[in-house]
C-alpha cells in the first residue's frame, strides 16, 4: 500500500547481517537512512524490522521468501550482497512491485584469484603441507606424494561470464595454460575475444581437461550439472574446483569421485549447504580444500561491492533508476509504491 505521500517518510533501511565492509552502515546514514541490522537469520527477528522498513539489503545465504516480503509491506527495493539472487524469491518480488537489484561482475577480481589459488593449493597439497610443516609429519612422507605443475594444462570452464573470462586470461597469460570453455548462451564471437576455446557440448569439454574450474551461474541447467556423468567423463586424476555456487556440484558423487581417485583433489569455496551440517563426509576428505564462501569478498571488493549498493538502494529510495535492476518489469510498480522519501539525517 502507498504511504502517505504529503508527510515525507524518513526512510529505514534494514540489513539482514551485517555488510562485508561495515563502514557502509555509516555511509547509509550519512545518505540520509536510519539503519537497523538484523544479525541472526531468524525470520521473525527480520520480519519484526522490516515493518516500515523501505529498504532491505540482505548477506548470502540468507534467504528472502515471499512470506518475509508478505511480512513488509513499505519495501520497495531489496538489495542482494553480490551478484547472486538465488537467494531471493524473485517472482514473488516482481509479483509485490519490489524492485531487486544486485552487483554485477564486481567477482571478476577476486573470485578469478581464488579459483587460481583454489586450483594451485590442490595440485600442490597446500593444507597437507602446512600442516605437516607444523607438526614435523611432512618431512618423512614429501617424497612419496604427487605435486603437480599448473604451467601448460588444459582447463575447463563451466561459464564464461565475467570470472570465467578473468580465469582463462589469468590461467593463460600466467601459466600457458589451453583454455576451454562450455558455456551455451556464449557465442564463439565471445569465446574469440576471450581467447577460449568453446566446446559445443560439455562432455566434449570435460574429456579433455587437467582441470575444471566452476565460473557458471546457478540455474535451472546448471544445478547438479556436475554429477556422476560429468566426473565420469574427466580425465581420471583430474582436479575440480568451485567458486561459483554450491548447487552446481552434486557433492555425494564429488565424494564419490574423490574416493575412487577419479577427482584427485578439490578446491570449495561455495557448497550447499552451507555451512554443510559437521557430518558431511566431504569435511573430513583429505583431497578437498574449503574457504567459507569468501572468494568474492577481498577488502578492494567489499569496498566496491558496498558503495554499489548504496548508490542504488538510495536511487530506488529517491525515485531514480539503479544501475542493476535484476527485476526490471517491477521497476514502474515499485516506483508507484514509493511514498516521499525525506533524506536529510
Ligand atoms: N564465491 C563467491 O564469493 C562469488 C562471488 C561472486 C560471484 N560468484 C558466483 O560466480 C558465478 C559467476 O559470476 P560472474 O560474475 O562471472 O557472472 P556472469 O553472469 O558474468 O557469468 C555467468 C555465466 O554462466 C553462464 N551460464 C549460464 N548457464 C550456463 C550453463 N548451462 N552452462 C554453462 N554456463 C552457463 C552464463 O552464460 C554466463 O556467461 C555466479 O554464480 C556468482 O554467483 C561467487
Amino acid at each position: 500500500m502507498k504511504e502517505n505521500m504529503d508527510k515525507p517518510v524518513h526512510p529505514k533501511i534494514v540489513l539482514w547481517r551485517p555488510m562485508y565492509d561495515q563502514l557502509g552502515h555509516r555511509m547509509f546514514e550519512q545518505a540520509g537512512a536510519t539503519i537497523a541490522v538484523v544479525d541472526t537469520s531468524d525470520a521473525e527477528a527480520l520480519k519484526a524490522e522490516l515493518a516500515g522498513a523501505q529498504a532491505l539489503w540482505v548477506r548470502t545465504p540468507e534467504r528472502v521468501t515471499a512470506e518475509i516480503m508478505d511480512a513488509a509491506p513499505s519495501l520497495i527495493t531489496i538489495s542482494t550482497s553480490g551478484f547472486g539472487t538465488d537467494n531471493i524469491d524473485l517472482p514473488a518480488a516482481t509479483e509485490r512491485g519490489i524492485l531487486v537489484v544486485n552487483h554485477l561482475g564486481f567477482g571478476r577480481t577476486p573470485v578469478a584469484e581464488h579459483s587460481l589459488m583454489l586450483l594451485l593449493a590442490v595440485m600442490k597439497q597446500l593444507i597437507w603441507g602446512d600442516r605437516g610443516a607444523r607438526d614435523g609429519s611432512a618431512w618423512s612422507t614429501r617424497s612419496n606424494l604427487n605435486f603437480l605443475e599448473l604451467e601448460g594444462r588444459t582447463i575447463g570452464l563451466l561459464g564464461l561470464g565475467y570470472i570465467g573470462s578473468e580465469l582463462a586470461r589469468k590461467l593463460k597469460l600466467g601459466f600457458g595454460c589451453r583454455v576451454i570453455a562450455y558455456d551455451p548462451h556464449v557465442n564463439a564471437r565471445m569465446a574469440a575475444a576471450a581467447d577460449v576455446e568453446l566446446a559445443e557440448e560439455l562432455e566434449e569439454m570435460l574429456g579433455q581437461v587437467d582441470a575444471l574450474c566452476i565460473c557458471a551461474e546457478l540455474n535451472d541447467e546448471t544445478r547438479n550439472i556436475i554429477s556422476d556423468n560429468a566426473f565420469n567423463a574427466l580425465p581420471k586424476g583430474s582436479f575440480v574446483v568451485n567458486a561459483a555456487r554450491g548447487q552446481i556440484i552434486d557433492l555425494d558423487a564429488l565424494t564419490r569421485a574423490l574416493d575412487s581417485g577419479q577427482i584427485a583433489g578439490a578446491g570449495l569455496d561455495v557448497v550447499y549447504p552451507e555451512p554443510l551440517p559437521q557430518d558431511h563426509p566431504l569435511l573430513r576428505h583429505q583431497k578437498v580444500i574449503f574457504t567459507p564462501h569468501t572468494a568474492g569478498i577481498t577488502v578492494e571488493t567489499s569496498a566496491k561491492l558496498t558503495q554499489s549498493a548504496i548508490d542504488q538502494v538510495m536511487t530506488v529510495l529517491g525515485g531514480g533508476e539503479p544501475r542493476f535492476a535484476v527485476n526490471a518489469q517491477a521497476w514502474e510498480v515499485s516506483a508507484s509504491r514509493r511514498p516521499a522519501i525525506e533524506l536529510s539525517s
